[in-house]
């Protein structure tokens, strides 16, 4: 993979040493993120269930008001065992109901076919495999009104002036009328937030050690894992825990192409951002970006949230 080589030259070429969040995904961090979703302490899938469970009426109700039928655009849609929920309770109160789910993998968005399809009648299902980047920009206009959902807390991989320039291009596909609804962890007890990404079991440690196996597999480079640790932390000032690799001694490390990465003892890769949300940062990317805020949906402890947004006229 040309693109994820580049990516990896340019970000260990640096200092401080970075990898981006996105290369996570290959088949074997997918089938980790699932157990991750698992783990008592990764409470984010939980807070978001209950969310669905709860506030999905609501949510099709508050929409309702403005359009009898809808296109709902789904960015990283997943397997659709959650958002079966949703649309099942968002039938009921539209004509028509069309469901396109955008996802990086086509074998994910064979499971979300046949969840979706199982579990909501009368439901017209269109997957769109690839780069949601590049697959939303080709989205032709909706006809009816238009519903694009980012949930499952994604939003927390971007800093705020990296959402602010996301919210401006989903902007692009909404006309006045249209909706963009996104999941936000909210901040909460900072040691709750550090154990979610710090799990007893070490799911979450393989699950970030897996890109130095994805770049031994793919790229041919001979990292010895045993030599590298995960090492998250969170930031109470800032809300963003953030997730490293670090080298546990000097090391050199060589790609089958001939690049070589040298490592001093204890330097740190940076793998990811996980940020948790005031407020007011909310409220700074809809400020920012230029959309209103029209409701906020909480789970009981409201730990997180779905807000529901729109364009600014
Ligand atoms: C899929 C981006 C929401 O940041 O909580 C889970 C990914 N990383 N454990 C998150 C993740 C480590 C997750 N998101």
């Amino acid at each position: 993979m040309e693109e994820f080589l580049t990516h990896v030259k340019d970000g260990l070429s640096r200092l401080p040493k970075k990898l981006s969040s996105r290369y996570f995904y290959d088949a074997k961090g997918s089938g980790l993120f699932q157990q991750i979703m698992q783990l008592e302490e990764y409470y984010l899938p939980r807070c978001e269930m209950q969310i669905i469970q709860n506030q999905s009426e609501s949510i099709a109700k508050d929409i309702s008001a403005n359009h009898s039928s809808l296109q709902i655009v789904e960015l990283g849609a997943g397997d659709g065992t959650k958002t079966k929920h949703l649309l099942r309770q968002f039938s009921g109160h539209f004509k028509q109901l069309e469901y396109v789910a955008m996802d990086i993998s086509p074998n994910i968005l064979a499971v979300n076919k046949d969840e979706i399809k199982s579990g909501v009648k009368s439901l017209n299902h269109i997957s769109i495999a690839g780069n949601y980047f590049e697959t939303y920009k080709k989205l032709d206009r909706a006809r009816h009104g238009r519903l694009v959902m980012f949930l499952g807390a994604n939003i927390g991989n971007f800093h705020n002036a990296e959402a602010i320039t996301f919210f401006e291009f989903i902007k692009k596909g909404l006309t006045p009328g249209d909706y963009f609804l996104v999941a936000f962890d909210m901040v909460k007890h900072p040691r709750k937030i550090l154990k979610a990404y710090d799990d007893s079991q070490g799911i979450t440690k393989k699950f970030n050690l897996n890109l130095l196996e994805r770049m031994n597999r793919e790229l041919g480079a001979d990292f010895d894992i045993s030599n590298f640790e995960h090492f998250p932390f969170y930031n109470p000032v800032t809300g963003i825990t953030s997730s490293h690799i670090i080298s546990l001694k000097n090391q050199t490390v060589k790609f089958k192409d001939g690049f070589t990465v040298t490592f001093a003892a204890y330097e740190a890769i940076h793998t990811e951002i996980s940020k948790k949300y005031f407020r007011s940062d909310i409220e700074e990317i809809a400020g920012e970006s230029k959309m209103k805020i029209i409701q906020t949906y909480y789970d009981d402890n409201k730990e997180y949230a779905f807000v529901l947004f729109q364009p600014c006229a």
